[in-house]
């Protein structure tokens, strides 16, 4: 029994929602590790498309087990919405998912503190979500976070929320023109999500600690990118979270060598939101195409994402940052009625040729694209289900992602739907009871 890592390898929307989807009726449980309600997952079948924040995208799935893990953040009020969305389409929520006691809650100053912080750095923004995720994960690290398990505890939320202010945070709140609630309204919010949430959560640690014992397959499924972890992205264009596969155990709770596979997803192109650098941006004609057909506007926030190309050199540092040994890439059908492809291939920052990410954003910012340009196709590939039966170019353009991206291809996604999907013979993906579509 193998568990496996599915991670964003790019700036996050890379379509993990599907893949993870997909694999998901192999897998026992399926774990979130990091991250929060920041995150926007879409799943699509029978017609309809499915929006997740929190919850994992293993939920439309009986018989698994989806699990919120104590290195997430949990927005009660959202994540009761979500659970409310998912119960009246007649799914099983109350069996299917599990949240742990030790996840910290976004409390309603983060979200006052993630606007405010924006507002005030003005063009200097990060262009967060705005879903209070940096202020939340702050509050963990200076240890007055309200986690989870506190909702149930008066005595244990009154010590955190004494705690905070002790440390300035109604002043902070106050400078920003937000007010910090009064400990007995913080109180009685934390007993209604109590009453609402407290069934669903427990020691997820020993939930997983069972599952890895009794030898059911895990499937940890990643949320925002490689290029947003808060250590190895574009700091500080970053979310506050350790994405790539190195998040996992300490996300989790399970050692690192219960990571035993990792798929990486990518886009056939490449897209970003919110501020930081991004060398392969296209402001021209080819990237407002990708943006309406490739329908690049936020499933959190509804922004408009930045478009480009693909950048190889940073699919191969997400390579080997996550030890990624298969990449599934999406959206490939965006690319069909381009006249021309385009990959990164390197980068020249101040005349010399770099080949991989710099530690500095503004470096990256700096950076000059070397391109290597591709003949383009114009055939749809929306009904397309093996390689076999792509055109010529379309072939040469996946081969050249594989050959410079240093990684096999385990799936190519040509459309939303479940279905719309291409697994080649002797992918990875066949170790785990997918057919490949011959
Ligand atoms: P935060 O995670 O809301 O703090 O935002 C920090 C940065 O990460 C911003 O550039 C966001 O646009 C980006 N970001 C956060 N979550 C996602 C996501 O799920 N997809 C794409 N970008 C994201």
């Amino acid at each position: 029994m193998t568990h496996l890592a599915v991670i964003g390898a790019q700036w996050g929307d890379e379509g993990k929602g599907k893949v993870v989807d997909l694999l998901s009726p192999r897998f026992s449980v399926v774990a979130r590790y990091q991250g929060g309600p920041n995150a926007g997952h879409t799943v699509v079948f029978g017609g309809k498309t499915h929006a997740l924040h929190h919850i994992p995208s293993g939920i439309f799935h009986p018989g698994v087990t989806s699990v919120i893990g104590p290195g997430t953040l949990i927005d009660p009020e959202r994540l009761l919405a979500e659970i409310e969305g998912l119960a009246a389409q007649g799914i099983e929520v109350d069996q299917r998912l599990r949240i742990s006691l030790r996840s910290h809650v976004i409390m309603p100053w983060h979200l006052g503190l993630d606007g405010g912080y924006e507002a005030r750095l003005e063009e200097q923004a990060i262009g967060t979500t705005r879903r209070g995720i940096g202020p939340a994960y702050s509050a963990k690290m200076e240890r007055f976070g309200v986690r989870v398990a506190d909702l149930a505890r008066p005595e244990e939320l009154a010590a955190r929320y004494r705690a905070a202010r002790s440390m300035g945070l109604a002043e902070r709140l106050e400078a920003l023109g937000e007010t910090m609630p009064t400990e007995q309204a913080i109180q009685a919010t934390a007993r209604q999500w109590w009453q609402r949430l407290g069934p669903l959560c427990c020691d997820t640690t020993d939930l997983l600690h069972a599952a890895l014992r009794d030898g059911r397959a895990i499937l940890f499924e990643g949320a925002q990118g490689t290029l947003l972890d808060v250590d190895h992205g574009s700091y500080p264009f970053v979310t506050s979270s350790s994405t790539g596969a190195g998040g996992i155990p300490a996300g989790l709770g399970v050692p690192p060598r219960a990571v035993e596979q990792v798929v990486g997803v990518a886009k056939a192109y490449l897209t970003r939101v919110g501020a930081g650098p991004f060398p392969s941006e296209d402001d021209g004609s080819a990237g407002q195409r990708l943006r309406q057909v490739g329908k690049e506007f936020g499933t959190t926030t509804g922004r408009p994402r930045r478009c480009g190309w693909f950048d190889a050199v940073a699919a191969r540092y997400a390579v080997r940052l996550s030890g990624i040994d298969a990449l599934a890439l999406t959206k490939f059908d965006v690319l069909s009625g381009l006249p021309e492809v385009r990959i990164a291939v390197a980068y020249e920052i101040d005349g010399e040729r770099c080949e991989t990410l710099p530690a500095v954003a503004s470096d990256l910012e700096r950076a000059e694209v070397v391109y290597e340009d591709l003949e383009g196709w114009s055939e749809p590939l929306e009904h397309v289900r093996c390689l076999a039966d792509l055109p010529r170019a379309a072939r040469v353009y996946l081969d050249r992602i594989e050959e410079l991206a240093e990684c096999p291809l385990a799936l190519v996604s040509v459309g939303p739907d479940r279905t719309q999907t291409i697994v080649p013979g002797g992918s990875l993906l066949e170790d785990f009871g997918v057919e490949a579509t011959r």
